[in-house]
């Protein structure tokens, strides 16, 4: 029988990219359509690495909100800060206390995008705001890709689990880890295997298409994000993690919005821009996979339980309808490729 049809629980995005200013005014309401919640990344220029800065942040993705016409209570930006190796632990404790801050991202110096301000050394440099964090039950999101330029780039995760993730679980064990955009097959089964509290976001873009997509008859800079899509091998494991029963594996759609001219770029920026159809895509995935009965537990279940927040009683339903993706959008004076522009979806936004 084939469902044509599907109704859950309004979905909540564990991590997405708003940006400020006038991309920020361009993309906010696509989130706050699909998704009640967000875990806003902090890789602002200058970062948000503090709570200072992270909720004058909010302030300003709230009135973006309020500006598009979205009415307030209908989206929740959850804030994160930037980890640097000059944060220090009574940041963590004010972030706590905060009650907005929710999650601290780590970004290997040098990893990706606006990351130059990231971290050194981890275990050298944050074991105390570690410590912390782990007492105080603060998640760490973690970009798992060693920065290290010797290493080949469809490699930077695999041997970020052997370098960095599995020294620091060792080290605390109960702080509690996110895997943000989990792209290989290493990464499902350290994820899926390792005690502790772990978990794992997987974007929309990482189960649909595998790393032929970025060179299909010509360089394709709209499929080019980080961590890089990786062969087929790879995406079949997120797929089977995504659609499994386990609790460790949920929604984060890495939507990383840039203008058309710096992705058409002799050095073009990483990042896929999908919070317009962020739900149609993931529908599509789990409908190729044949489990749109797990969907909700993905979107909608898992990473609130993760974050222990509760689960939305809202709803969102999809339709089994034709979504063609628009080739551009507006994006403040400038224009942004959604990701798969111009193709046809099977699913909807009812
Ligand atoms: C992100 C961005 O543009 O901020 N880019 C990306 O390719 N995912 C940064 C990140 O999450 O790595
Ligand atoms: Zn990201």
């Amino acid at each position: 029988m084939t469902i044509d049809t599907l109704t859950i629980a309004r979905p909540d995005d564990w991590h997405l990219h708003l940006r400020d200013g006038q991309a920020l005014q361009a993309v906010v309401a696509a989130t706050a359509r699909q998704f009640a919640r967000a875990i806003v990344m902090p890789n602002l220029k200058p970062p948000v690495t503090t709570v200072k800065l992270a909720l004058a942040y909010r302030e300003r993705i709230e009135l973006a909100l309020r500006a598009a016409g979205v009415a307030p209570g209908v989206f929740t930006p959850l804030m994160t800060l930037y980890l640097t190796d000059n944060t220090v632990p009574d940041d963590i404790v004010q972030a706590h206390e905060s009650g907005s801050v929710v999650a601290v991202k780590l970004y290997p110096a040098g990893a990706t995008t606006n990351s130059d301000a990231g971290v050194t050394d981890l275990l050298g440099r944050c074991s105390a705001v570690l410590e912390t964090m782990q007492r105080v039950g603060m998640p760490l999101l973690i970009h798992g890709e060693v920065a290290d330029q010797t290493i080949d780039i469809f490699d930077r995760e695999a041997v970020f689990i052997e370098r960095v993730m599995k020294p620091l679980r060792h080290a605390f064990p109960e702080l509690r880890v996110v895997f943000e955009h989990l792209t290989t097959k290493d990464g499902v089964e350290y994820v899926r295997d390792a005690a502790g509290p772990v978990a794992a976001t997987i974007t929309a873009q990482h189960l649909l298409y595998n790393r032929n997509a970025i060179f299909q008859g010509g360089v394709r800079p709209h499929y080019y994000c980080l961590p890089i899509l990786k062969r087929e091998a790879h995406r079949v494991a997120l797929v089977q993690a995504a659609t499994s029963d386990s609790a460790r594996f949920f929604l984060g759609t890495d939507s990383a919005p840039h203008a058309r001219g710096l992705k058409e770029h002799a050095c073009g920026c990483a990042g896929c821009y999908t919070a317009l159809h962020a739900m149609e895509l993931y529908a599509t995935a789990f409908d190729q996979a044949g489990k749109l009965d797990k969907l909700e537990a993905f979107a909608s279940f898992r990473g609130a339980d993760f974050y222990g927040v509760p689960r939305n009683r809202d709803v969102l339903t999809l339709v089994r309808e034709p979504f063609v993706i628009p080739t551009e959008l507006a994006f403040g004076d400038e224009t942004i490729v959604p990701l798969a522009a111009g193709e046809s979806l099977p699913w909807r936004m009812a």
